[in-house]
């Protein structure tokens, strides 16, 4: 199986077992070619940094209750969103969805920026959230590399190397398998399937739509990848 067709396969997976999460639109939206609104994946994305998506969800439902666009978020005082964070932790954060928000409504018309360099010039916005957003809310075929993704590639190309050795060499077999068309439901498609079935410690291999192609799985060493330095 070539690149694409793994590709291809990943995406026929997700068109039925895409997670539902509110930051997402729905199966017959994203068929039409819809994308969802760059302020909610961008919010999703800062949000998902350092908390898990169970925990995300309901605060993501409220700030949007609040603060349905990002004019809204902006115009709102520091104290009243800091509050509505509390809970979520890593307050920096907080402090650069503020930041963050003012110079999209103020100097960039409310618009967020569709190319991962000029996302990644906005406060708060690393490597990791450009290529979220660049890929989920415009389409555009960026590399979105995180722990999901790396250990799915480690397994499926059954890297040894231990991270975070590996890291440029899973950054390179991930960008060989990101398709020229929906990349955007492609990086979630990883991103599901890292959290859903190519889990860390107990991967559901026989129900995976990637099994045939394994390499990790065809050796049985599917749980032990990605490998780690001792610290
Ligand atoms: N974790 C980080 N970003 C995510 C997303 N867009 N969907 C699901 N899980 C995620």
């Amino acid at each position: 199986m070539r690149d694409q067709e793994k590709s291809t396969a990943l995406l026929a997976w997700y068109d039925i077992n895409a997670r539902s999460l509110p930051w997402r639109v729905g199966p017959a939206t994203r068929q039409a070619g819809v994308r969802p609104d760059p302020y909610r994946v961008w919010l999703s994305e800062i949000m998902l940094q350092q908390t898990t998506v169970a925990a995300v969800k309901a605060y993501f439902d409220r700030f949007i209750r609040l603060w349905p666009g990002v004019t809204d978020l902006a115009a709102a005082e520091d104290a009243t969103v800091m509050g509505e964070w509390a809970g979520l932790g890593y307050y920096a954060r907080a402090r650069n969805l503020l930041k963050c928000a003012r110079v999209v409504a103020h100097d960039l018309n409310g618009r967020f920026p569709d190319s991962e360099e000029a996302l990644r010039a906005l406060p708060g916005i690393g490597p990791y959230t450009a290529a979220a957003i660049a890929a989920i809310a415009f389409d555009r075929p960026a590399t979105v590399m995180d722990g999901n993704v790396e250990r799915v590639m480690a397994r499926l190309f059954a890297v040894k190397t231990p991270l975070p050795a590996a890291k440029p060499e899973l950054k390179a077999l991930a960008a060989g398998l990101t398709p020229k068309t929906r990349p955007g439901d492609y990086a979630q498609a990883v991103m599901d399937l890292g959290a859903t079935i190519c889990s860390p410690r107990n991967p559901a291999c026989g129900i995976c739509p990637l099994r045939a192609v394994c390499r990790a799985r065809a050796e049985g060493i599917a749980p032990e990848l990605p490998r780690k330095s001792p610290k």
